[in-house]
């Protein structure tokens, strides 16, 4: 007995633990193995986002309006990611899909919460009712702490390099089409109630929807693209038909 306690062979935790470099050694070994197992499948998968019906690029309008909301630092205040949590579920709708912002360059996913979630507020209130608030939060919630943005409303929308924009996003893995860059400025014109007939911008963007979004049909302002991207936001999923993977039903 006494012999096998006084007995170390190179691997006994005594071993290790009194000795530095064993110990190093060791630790390199375990992190590199478990960093390439985690690691080195990524490589091969051609995509680790599940494909979801519905999800496509962003218009040239709505992309416009989240160049603002980029710019005004939404996000700041604004997350965009309903959590697989029953509370959060019950507030603001289904849980966030990966696909979803799959086209976000960059994601909007955010960490703060002043305000609330906006990842579903697409459809949930009037476009006169966004406008209100942005000019004015304090006129429709008398409580509101968030800012005035009152000058969206009367700074015209810059879109002569929608364009460039589109491409730029492109150039990162989003799936613009020759056509979709060339129609760029078209689209955005007809998607902000320039155009009697938007069928070509809906065609190339399904569910875009086309109206002067600011109350002032006379002129394209930021405040317009704005407002359609907070109206598209989480409305692209179907919920009543999706169905999650099931294990066994990976494509
Ligand atoms: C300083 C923090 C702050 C910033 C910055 C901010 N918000 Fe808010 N936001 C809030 C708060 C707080 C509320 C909740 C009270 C209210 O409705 O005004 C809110 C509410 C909202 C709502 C209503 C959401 C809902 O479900 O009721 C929208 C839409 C919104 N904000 C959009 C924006 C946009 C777009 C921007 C950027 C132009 C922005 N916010 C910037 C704090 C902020």
């Amino acid at each position: 007995m006494a012999q096998q306690t006084g007995k170390r062979s190179l691997f006994s935790h005594a071993t290790v633990e009194r000795n530095v470099s064993v110990l190093f050694v060791l630790s390199f070994l375990v992190v590199t193995v478990g960093g390439i197992v985690e690691i080195a499948p990524l490589f091969y998968l051609e995509n680790t986002i599940e494909e979801v019906d519905g999800v496509r690029p962003y218009s040239p309008l709505e992309l416009a309006g989240r160049n603002i909301y980029v710019r005004e630092g939404c996000y700041v205040c604004h997350s965009q990611m309903v959590r697989p949590m029953r509370d959060e579920v019950e507030r603001y709708g289904h849980y966030s899909l990966a696909a979803e912002s799959m086209y976000d360059r960059p994601f909007q996913w955010g960490s703060k919460r002043t305000g609330p979630d906006l990842a579903r507020v697409g459809n949930r209130y009037s476009d006169i009712w966004h406008v209100e608030h942005l000019i004015e939060p304090r006129s429709v919630v008398p409580e509101s702490i968030m800012p005035s943005y009152a000058f969206l409303a009367t700074t015209d929308l810059k879109f002569d390099d929608i364009a460039g924009h589109l491409r730029a996003n492109k150039l990162l893995g989003v799936p613009y089409s020759d056509e979709m860059v060339a129609e760029a400025r078209a689209d955005l014109i007809a998607q902000a109630g320039g155009s009697d007939d938007p069928s070509g911008v809906q065609e190339r963007y399904p569910k875009a929807q086309a109206r002067d979004f600011d109350g002032d049909p006379s002129r394209i302002t930021e405040m317009d693209a704005l407002v359609a991207y907070l109206q598209m936001l989480g409305t692209l999923v179907d919920f009543t038909t999706y169905q999650p993977l099931a294990e066994g039903n990976l494509r």
